[in-house]
């Protein structure tokens, strides 16, 4: 079950410390930063911006995803959904599509608009037992879209929100979206000091988590800094994981061949290969050569290499870097050696070998042993997958 944040912020007030807001972006941070919570025992706000909203399908799938995915996991620590930065309309939606919290920013708003429409949700969030969060001074930076320029909040403006019976309070202390510049000067503690003279116990919340040191995260926690909103950190995680998962080729790991590349194709061209094997190396530019022609014959080359077997990870990266230094491009496949492809190489005694492969995903012919930068063995090699194009044709 949802929870708002009102709870666990006028804890984390009490208990001097703060609460994390993880933006969700997708199903998988959803779960990784669900899971880490319960992992953690911490409570945790899940931040949904109006852009992430828009991309994971609208707020009702958002609510839905969240609420599945907690029952499913037995998700036991309190958790709160929650808009991040949410526009007068954004908000509204998120209320009925049954989210427990929002932001509104209407800190781009002459202070007295920002008070009506804040004033306006105060009510609305009432009557839903909802969280409202509020801002006054823009935070910094990009996100969504929306720039900011960083400023320091007037700290009679925030006492005048914060009066209007607000949850929590964002005021801006010099913080921003986004990486921190080399110049940053970092966070205003008088800004701070003089906001929680102001507004009391109400629950301060640092946007910008992401690059502050952890020296000034103590520091404007024991100022009264309750809630911490992190997301361009997890950005950059996700960004640099799924990079290195697919630059290893993990995507293709524990595959085995699929028919359908011989299906596909008038004839596949299997040349097996490894990365210590000098010949095999040595005629990698050469079948790239061959399967540029293959391509005007309805045909395809794929390499299989015996060390990138199991996704042996050192293997992978080898045997890419030798693949580039010789220019070849040509698809290269990765499964277990626990499957029909892996067992037959696992046989192969001499390298490199290649073998043809007919539409119907049989071998045709006998393995062909040796370099193809050999031009003989090339010739040689071209004649007889002319003779399984030709036999495709005519079977057709
Ligand atoms: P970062 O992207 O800098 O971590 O800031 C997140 C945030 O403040 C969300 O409102």
């Amino acid at each position: 079950m949802l929870v708002t944040a009102k709870e666990m912020l006028e804890k984390a007030v009490a208990g001097h410390y703060a609460v994390g807001q993880f933006n969700i972006n997708n199903l998988e941070w959803t779960k990784a930063i669900l899971t880490t919570a319960q992992e953690l025992n911490s409570p945790v706000i899940l931040g949904v911006s109006e852009g992430a909203g828009k991309y994971m399908a609208g707020y009702k799938t958002v609510v839905g995803m969240v609420k599945g995915m907690m029952e499913e996991l037995n998700i036991t620590v309190p958790v709160a959904l929650h808009l991040d930065h949410g526009s007068y309309e954004g908000c509204l939606k998120c209320v009925e599509a049954g989210f427990s919290s929002i932001m509104f920013d209407g800190s781009h708003y002459p202070i007295e608009e920002n008070i009506a429409k804040t004033k306006e949700l105060v009510k609305i969030c009432a009557e839903h037992n909802m969280s409202l969060e509020a801002e006054v001074g823009s935070i910094g930076g990009e996100e969504d879209g929306v720039i900011g320029m960083g400023e320091c909040a007037d700290p009679n403006e925030c006492k005048a929100i914060a009066d209007l019976g607000v949850t929590m309070l964002a005021a801006g202390i010099g913080n921003i979206h986004g990486k921190y510049p080399a110049n940053w000067k970092g966070l205003s503690f008088e800004t701070l000091a003089a906001v929680k003279e102001l507004t009391g116990d109400m629950p301060l919340v640092l946007h910008g988590g992401t690059g502050i040191p952890a020296d000034m995260i103590k520091k404007a926690i024991s100022l009264g800094v309750a809630k911490i909103n992190v997301n361009t950190e997890c950005q950059l995680s996700f960004a640099d994981a799924t990079r290195k998962y697919i630059e290893a080729g993990k995507d293709l790991e524990g595959n085995d061949v699929d028919d359908s590349i011989f299906s596909a194709n008038a004839v596949t061209v299997v040349n097996f290969w490894f990365n210590g094997c000098k010949p095999c190396v040595a005629e990698l530019s050469k079948l790239n050569e061959l399967n540029e022609t293959l391509k005007g014959m309805g045909g395809e080359l794929i390499g299989i290499n015996t060390e990138t077997l199991d996704g042996n990870k050192s293997g992978i990266e080898e045997a890419l870097k030798l693949l580039e230094s010789q220019g070849a491009s040509y698809r290269n496949i990765y499964f277990d050696s626990d499957t029909e492809a892996g067992r037959y190489a696992g046989n192969i005694m001499a390298f490199p070998t290649t073998i043809l492969i007919d539409r119907n995903g049989n071998i045709v012919g006998e393995p062909f042993l040796g370099g193809i930068d050999n031009q003989d063995n090339y010739d040689q090699l071209l004649e007889q997958i002319n003779a399984v194009v030709a036999a495709d044709s005519n079977n057709k």
